[in-house]
């Protein structure tokens, strides 16, 4: 079992499922299901949410699953998260798309996610986006009780900036075990704004989504993806391997900052890549031959 520890008694699979666009993927409960339990043979037992997911409704069709096999629950961690609010069903009446990190609500929004889930704890909640109107000492009241009612496990963030994550920490009187965050070849932003020294320094392995850039990366009419594919075509044929995605995949995981890529596609298939290339060897200089692709230009 491949798991990447993020505190004391606290791990993660190495390779977490995404359920953002479960909606997308037209599968009733009982598929999902099928889907599931074979992730979780295979060593997939994170899964990672957002309430805002599928217009708020991921989360209860994931609860719809785990009424059909009661054992599910406990062999897996569910990751979600909360602060975004968006003019839907749930706030009829929002006049705009805003950030909420007050405490009422992040408390009313854990124990929403918990009816949908239909679960009495979340593992890890996190979050979802940092915000410009942000008090600290307010979600530390909020985490603190939550962490006292048994209601959530740990606690993380997204999206976040080193000083953003460290303003947060600095309140708390637990530790911020991850933060969840884009990186893939397609998106460097966290090389290059201080995260990644950020996280080594601190021994946090963050959460890494969009790791294949929504399939971005594979299409033919992006402009940066066709920038970047041949490299990592030639990549494959270097190591012999017929998926590309086995490769990028690879090179997130090749990365000194054990980070945990968040897949996100709805098909066993390409979920396995991402499995297999946990035992994929990849060189320094393969590394690099694709970062270099990813810039756009030579080091300097
Ligand atoms: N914290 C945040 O702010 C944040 C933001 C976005 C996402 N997330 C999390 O990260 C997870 C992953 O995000 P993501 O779905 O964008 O990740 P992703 O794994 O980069 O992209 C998945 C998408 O790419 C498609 N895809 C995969 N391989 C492909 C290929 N070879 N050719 C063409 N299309 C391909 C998939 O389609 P198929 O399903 O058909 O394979 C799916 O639509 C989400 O589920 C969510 O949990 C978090």
């Amino acid at each position: 079992m491949n798991k990447i520890q993020l505190a004391p008694n606290f791990s993660l699979s190495r390779i977490v499922h995404g359920q953002m666009r479960m909606m997308e993927w037209n599968m009733n409960p009982q598929q999902l299901l099928s889907m599931m339990q074979e992730l979780v043979e295979l060593g997939v037992t994170t899964f990672d949410h957002a309430d805002i997911y599928g217009g708020y409704h991921c989360e209860s069709l994931l609860g719809e699953v785990f009424k059909l096999d009661k054992s599910l629950r406990n062999k897996v961690e569910i990751v979600t998260k909360c602060g975004i609010k968006v003019v839907s069903d749930r706030y009829p009446g929002l006049k705009v798309k805003h950030y909420d990190y007050s405490k009422a609500h992040i408390l009313k929004s854990v124990d929403l996610s918990l009816e949908g889930f239909g679960t009495d704890h979340i593992d890890l909640l996190l979050l979802h986006r940092p915000a410009p109107f942000f008090d600290p000492a307010e979600v530390a009241e909020a985490f603190t009780q939550l962490k006292r009612q048994g209601k959530v496990l740990q606690f993380g963030v997204s999206n976040f900036g080193a000083a953003q994550f460290e303003m947060l920490q600095h309140y708390l009187d637990m530790p911020l075990v991850t933060n969840q965050v884009e990186i893939s070849p397609y998106c460097l932003e966290h090389f290059e704004n201080g995260n990644m020294e950020f996280f080594i320094k601190n021994s946090i392995h963050p959460m890494a989504w969009s790791p294949v850039a929504g399939g971005r990366l594979m299409s033919p009419w992006d402009a940066k993806g066709p920038r970047i594919m041949p490299v990592i075509r030639q990549v494959a044929e270097e190591l012999g391997v017929d998926e590309v995605e086995k490769v990028i995949y690879a090179w997130l995981l090749k990365h000194s900052s054990r980070m945990l890529p968040v897949v996100g596609s709805g098909k066993m298939d390409r979920i396995k890549n991402a499995l297999a290339a946990i035992d994929l060897e990849m060189s320094l200089e393969q590394w690099y031959m694709i970062y270099v692709a990813a810039l756009g230009k030579e080091l300097p």
